[in-house]
């Protein structure tokens, strides 16, 4: 009689001290650090957004730092959650690919958890759990194509460039340049870079078309719509038409690209899903359960020419 009522209560006391052994389904009481690279373009901050609904929805402490474009501030934030002690993993958005080894083997050491969302780090993947993220240069080709179906493949090309040394610049570069290496005719005439921003996307397409012949530019490649937007102003304030006499063509898929699609002053875009937060912290709780987690976790994106073509894929 003795055992089994001792039985019972090492079983009872099992159901109520196991459910806490695994971290919880959705991340219920978990603390984690989100390190965002900053608030550069629309899509960013639709991105952090994103993120913080993600985790509110989910019950999860998100500690925020945004970096400001910073990759010492992200290190210091990182440093300063490891420090804390009672951090249960860390999700960084990588200003650039460089420079991240000591801090990934400290959080390592530490045993707290790293999930890599967006742009890609060149440290050893075994210092991080995955990285959740779009592939960067199938993103080029699906710009480069769009143009040289949209040129008969004979078009000089403006490229704004994102920011050096990022995952995402470097890698929709070589996207692009693998399709034009198919298309002779097809050439980056002028590559300047506006950092992801707007108003530095305005200032080098000003500063290319008062030094370039206007009529020798087919087109721009921007590495993202808020590049794209700010080239669309300088192209107006030419005294050209932008989506005819320039043709334009970027990336993110943000709301404000649509409205200059309704308006006939862009050609086409190709998404960048800001919905990276749910599968990031699913992949950080995966590995606190355990659990085997993929080093890479796809989202998608395709290209359009209409907001109705976006909207009917929702
Ligand atoms: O890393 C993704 C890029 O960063 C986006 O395309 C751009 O808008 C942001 O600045």
């Amino acid at each position: 009689m003795r055992s089994a009522k001792l039985s019972l209560i090492v079983l009872l006391l099992l159901a109520l001290i196991v459910p806490f052994a695994k971290a919880q389904d959705g991340g219920a009481g978990l603390t984690i650090g989100f390190s965002q690279i900053g608030s550069e373009s629309a899509w960013r901050t639709a991105f952090t957004d994103a993120v913080k609904a993600e985790a509110e929805a989910r019950g999860i402490n998100l500690l925020f730092s945004d970096a400001q474009q910073s990759q010492e501030n992200q290190i210091a934030a990182i440093r300063a959650w490891l420090a804390q002690g009672d951090v249960n993993a860390i999700i960084l958005a990588p200003v650039i690919a460089s420079g991240w080894d000591d801090v990934l083997q400290e959080a390592a050491d530490a045993g707290v958890p790293v999930v890599i969302v967006d742009r890609n780090v060149d440290s050893d993947p075994a210092l991080f759990v995955t990285r959740v993220s779009s592939d960067f240069v199938h993103e080029g080709r699906l710009a480069a194509s769009w143009l040289v179906q949209a040129t008969s493949g004979n078009c000089n090309i403006v490229e704004l460039y994102g920011t050096v040394g990022s995952a995402a610049a470097e890698d929709r570069h070589t996207g692009f340049q693998d399709v034009l290496n198919l298309f002779p005719s097809m050439q980056i005439t002028r590559s300047e870079t506006g950092n992801f921003v707007r108003t530095e996307g305005k200032a080098v397409m000003e500063s290319i078309l008062s030094s370039e012949d206007p009529a020798n530019i087919c087109a721009v490649f921007a590495h993202n719509d808020d590049m794209a937007i700010g080239a669309i102003e300088a192209i107006k304030e030419a005294g050209l038409v932008p989506a005819q006499d320039i043709l334009i063509v970027s990336v993110d898929a943000i709301p404000d690209i649509f409205v200059s699609m309704d308006a006939g002053e862009t050609n086409a875009t190709v998404e960048l899903s800001p919905f990276m937060g749910g599968p990031a912290f699913d992949a950080a709780i995966a590995f606190l359960n355990g659990e085997e987690v993929p080093k890479w976790i796809p989202v998608g994106g395709g290209l359009y020419t209409s907001r109705a073509a976006y909207d009917a894929d929702r």
